[in-house]
C-alpha cells in the first residue's frame, strides 16, 4: 500500500475536493487542507469535535485471539464467496481487527485494492498490517471522507452502517455485502444475559431500511454450533457490545454456543 494509494480513495473532510499525496507523510486537496499520514500508512480523517469512540486494544485483543482460533471461520468463508470476483476494489467498514477483510482479499484477484475504515486507530493499524489494505480512521456516522463511486464491493460485519452514504461511494452496480447477526446468534450466552439481546428480524429490517437505495439479491444464513471453553467464551464476551455491561467472572466451563448471521447481498440501485 502506497500513499498514493491511499489518496486514491479519499477526499477532503473539509471541502470534499479529492485528496492526493503530497510527500512526507502528507495529503493535501486543491484547497490547501492538509492532513499527516501515520507512518504506518494510515490516516485519521475523524473530526476533532467527533466524540464517538470506537473498540479499545483489550476489545481488539480479545477479537484477535477469538477469530484467530478459527471459530467464525464458515462466516469468513461465506462473506468471501458472496464478494463478486470481479469487485477490484472494496471497502471494510468498521473493519476491526482485518480478519474478514484478509479472508476475502486471499480468494480474491492479486489486483484488488482495499480500503479498511473503522472508528477506532488501533482497529486500522492492525488491519493495514494484516492485510497491507490502505487504511483510514473514520466514523460511519457522518459524511464519509471517501470519494463518489470509488468501490465496487463494500462489506460491513457486526458494524455500524450509513446506508446513503455507502451509496455515494459504491459505484454504478456496486454491491453492499451486511453480515447480521440472526435471532439465534450466541442464545445461549443472551438467555442468561451474559451477552445483549438482538432483535429477531435484523436482516428483515435492514432490507426495508435500504429498499430506497439498494435492490435485494439475496439473504444467506449461516448457522452452526461451536464448542467453546472458558477462555474462548471470555473472549467473545470481551470482544462484542457485551464487554461494556457483563460482569467479571463468566463462567468457566466448556459449552456448546451456537453461531448464527445472515449474510444479506444488496446491489446499489441507480438514483
Ligand atoms: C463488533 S466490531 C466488528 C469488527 C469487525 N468487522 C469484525 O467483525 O471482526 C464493530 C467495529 O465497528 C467499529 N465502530 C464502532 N462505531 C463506529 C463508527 N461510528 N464508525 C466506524 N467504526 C465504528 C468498532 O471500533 C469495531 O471495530
Ligand atoms: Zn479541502
Amino acid at each position: 500500500m502506497s500513499i498514493a494509494d491511499l489518496a486514491d480513495w479519499l477526499r477532503c473532510p473539509h471541502c470534499g475536493a479529492s485528496l492526493t499525496d503530497a510527500a512526507q507523510l502528507t495529503l493535501r486537496c486543491a484547497t490547501g487542507h492538509a492532513f499527516d499520514v501515520n507512518k504506518r500508512g494510515y490516516v485519521n480523517l475523524v473530526a476533532a469535535n467527533d466524540r464517538m469512540t470506537g473498540d479499545d486494544a483489550a476489545m481488539l485483543d480479545a477479537r484477535d485471539t477469538f477469530l484467530g482460533a478459527g471459530h467464525f471461520e464458515p462466516i469468513r468463508d461465506a462473506l468471501a464467496a458472496a464478494v463478486p470476483a470481479a469487485a477490484e476494489r472494496i471497502v471494510d467498514a468498521g473493519c476491526g481487527t482485518g480478519y474478514y477483510l484478509a479472508g476475502v482479499l486471499a480468494s480474491a484477484g492479486g489486483g484488488t485494492k482495499a480500503l479498511a475504515f473503522d472508528l477506532s486507530p488501533e482497529a486500522v493499524r492492525r488491519t493495514v498490517r494484516a492485510t497491507g489494505a490502505s487504511g483510514l480512521v473514520a466514523d460511519t456516522w457522518r459524511p464519509l471522507p471517501l470519494r463518489d463511486g470509488c468501490a465496487d464491493a463494500l462489506l460491513t460485519v457486526f458494524a455500524p452502517r450509513n446506508l446513503p452514504e455507502f451509496h455515494r461511494i459504491l459505484d454504478a452496480d456496486g454491491r453492499l455485502i451486511v453480515v447480521v447477526p440472526s435471532g439465534t446468534h450466541l442464545h445461549e450466552l443472551r438467555a442468561d444475559g451474559r451477552a445483549l439481546a438482538v432483535p429477531a428480524d435484523k436482516a428483515e429490517r435492514l432490507q426495508e431500511e435500504a429498499a430506497p437505495l439498494f435492490d435485494l439479491i439475496g439473504v444467506e444464513r449461516v448457522a452452526y454450533t461451536m464448542g467453546l471453553d472458558g477462555s474462548a467464551i471470555e473472549q467473545l464476551l470481551g470482544m462484542g457490545p457485551a464487554a461494556h455491561h457483563r460482569e467479571v467472572g463468566v463462567a468457566g466451563r466448556d459449552e456448546r454456543v451456537t453461531a448464527s448471521v445472515d449474510i444479506v447481498r444488496l446491489r446499489r440501485r441507480v438514483a
